[in-house]
């Protein structure tokens, strides 16, 4: 397995350009099965999670041809020949389950492994079915599978989510598009990539109001075309690359992203110390004027302060100046970073949902494991600012969501390098 070094202390000082989201290709994607007609996206990212949806698409009879060095992914749902997504594919990206409201729409039946993922939690997926039986679908759990039907199609319904799940959104989202009549999801998730699936539906023929709302109305239609769609902006890794110049010191200007898309983390950032302005291109991150300051975090849903870079912010607040607090709501088992931050000699007291940082005036390299995807860049962020060499582990995690790390922060002065493993 391949291991990532980073000795820190180097000042960063550059421009890292902002791939197209991970999250919203990895819903965009199986909005192909809903159509016979080719659906494209350009600005995809080049990563694992994203070979995983491909070789689950492959796996139902999907073609997707992937172009440009994978930038551009062109599909074609024109024949589907399985309705079985398997849990070998699905155990290895929880994201696989947004394959259920697309398959059952479009063929009215689907069998769907529960999903594994990232080890953060129990993340079931109780608002993905109630959901999808709301549209009239019959579901049912045998051997780990969702066996899934809609005998006589799907119906529109009102719906209230009992919390704002992303994936379920997109799943009854795209389930309604091809429901006969209305479709009301009220308690929506709001984020970014729900908008951006969204506007490619919209691209398809969809009929959808709201998005970006709590509620997002769909009037179903009898059939859905074929579409080019380019992939929103990745706004975690714009955070965490924001991340990285605030920890090292220096001034990083990030290429295509924009602070609308994190507005909360943006403000928190701020709140460091840390200058963060729009430019031409993106927006530009600096850090001049000695340590950060400590704040308290609580992660929320959209346009609260995200949990996927709760991690990063943690390695931020490690050599703060002062105590900070963070809480996190999404996810009940996410602080698997502080004992490895620890061991590089952080100062953190997790107590249930909330994790104490006392700031120390400096980490120092050592070596450490991931668990996650974001706690393995959130280490690799402390060797950025650290004494001596930090070696990350495991980066399987990694690549699963950023494109050439080592590539994009070497280029902007971080000494960092990846070892290839057996
Ligand atoms: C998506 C993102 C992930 C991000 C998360 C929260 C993708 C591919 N992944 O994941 O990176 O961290 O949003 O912003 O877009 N839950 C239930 N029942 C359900 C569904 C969810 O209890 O049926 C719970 C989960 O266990 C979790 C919380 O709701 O505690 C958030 O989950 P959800 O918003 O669904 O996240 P994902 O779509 O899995």
């Amino acid at each position: 397995m391949d291991s990532i070094i980073v000795t820190g202390g180097a000042e960063l000082k550059g421009q890292i350009p902002i791939a197209g989201a991970k999250n919203a290709c990895l819903a965009l994607m199986p909005a192909t099965l809903l159509s016979d007609e080719p659906l494209t996206l350009t600005n995809a990212p080049r990563l694992s999670d994203i070979k995983t949806m491909t070789v689950l698409l492959e796996s139902l009879g999907a073609e997707v041809r992937s172009m440009q060095e994978g930038r551009v992914l062109a599909m074609s749902s024109h024949d589907l020949t399985n309705l079985t997504a398997d849990y070998d594919i699905v155990r290895k990206m929880r994201a696989s389950n947004l394959v259920l409201g697309p398959l059952l729409a479009r063929a009215g039946r689907a069998v769907v492994s529960l999903p594994g993922g990232c080890a953060i939690g129990a993340r079931p997926m109780d608002i993905h079915v109630s959901g999808l039986e709301a549209l009239g679908a019959e579901i049912e759990l045998k051997d780990g599978y969702l066996h899934a039907e809609a005998r006589k199609g799907l119906k529109g319904a009102v719906i209230e989510q009992r919390f704002a799940s992303v994936g379920a959104t997109e799943n009854i989202v795209m389930a309604a598009t091809l429901a006969r009549g209305t479709t009301v999801l009220k308690n929506a998730a709001r984020e970014p990539e729900i908008v951006d699936l969204v506007r490619c539906l919209r691209a398809m023929g969809a009929q959808i109001e709201g998005e970006g709302t709590s509620t997002i109305e769909v009037q179903g239609v009898d059939r859905l075309h074929g579409a080019t769609h380019a992939v929103v902006a990745d706004r975690i890794e714009m955070g965490t690359y924001m991340i990285a110049p605030a920890i090292a010191g220096g001034e990083i200007e990030l290429v295509g992203g924009s602070m609308d898309l994190l507005p909360a983390f943006c403000e928190k950032l701020e709140g460091t110390g840390i200058s963060v302005t729009p430019t031409a291109n993106g927006l530009k991150v600096a850090r001049s004027n000695g340590r950060a300051r400590a704040i308290d975090v609580r992660t929320e849903i959209f346009p609260g302060f995200p949990t996927d870079l709760q991690a990063q912010m943690m390695a931020l607040l490690c050599t703060a100046n002062g105590t900070s607090v963070l809480e996190e709501t999404i996810f009940e088992n996410r602080f698997m970073h502080a004992p490895e931050l620890v061991r590089m000699g952080a100062e953190i007291d997790v107590h249930g949902g909330h994790a104490t940082v006392t700031g120390v005036e400096r980490l120092r390299g050592a070596r450490v494991m991931a668990t996650d995807l974001r706690a393995s860049v959130s280490l690799i962020l402390a060797g950025l600012g650290a004494e001596g060499e930090t070696v990350v582990s495991r980066v399987y995690h990694l690549d699963r969501g950023y494109e050439r790390v080592e590539e994009k922060l070497s280029a902007v002065g971080a000494r960092i390098e990846r070892v290839r493993g057996e």
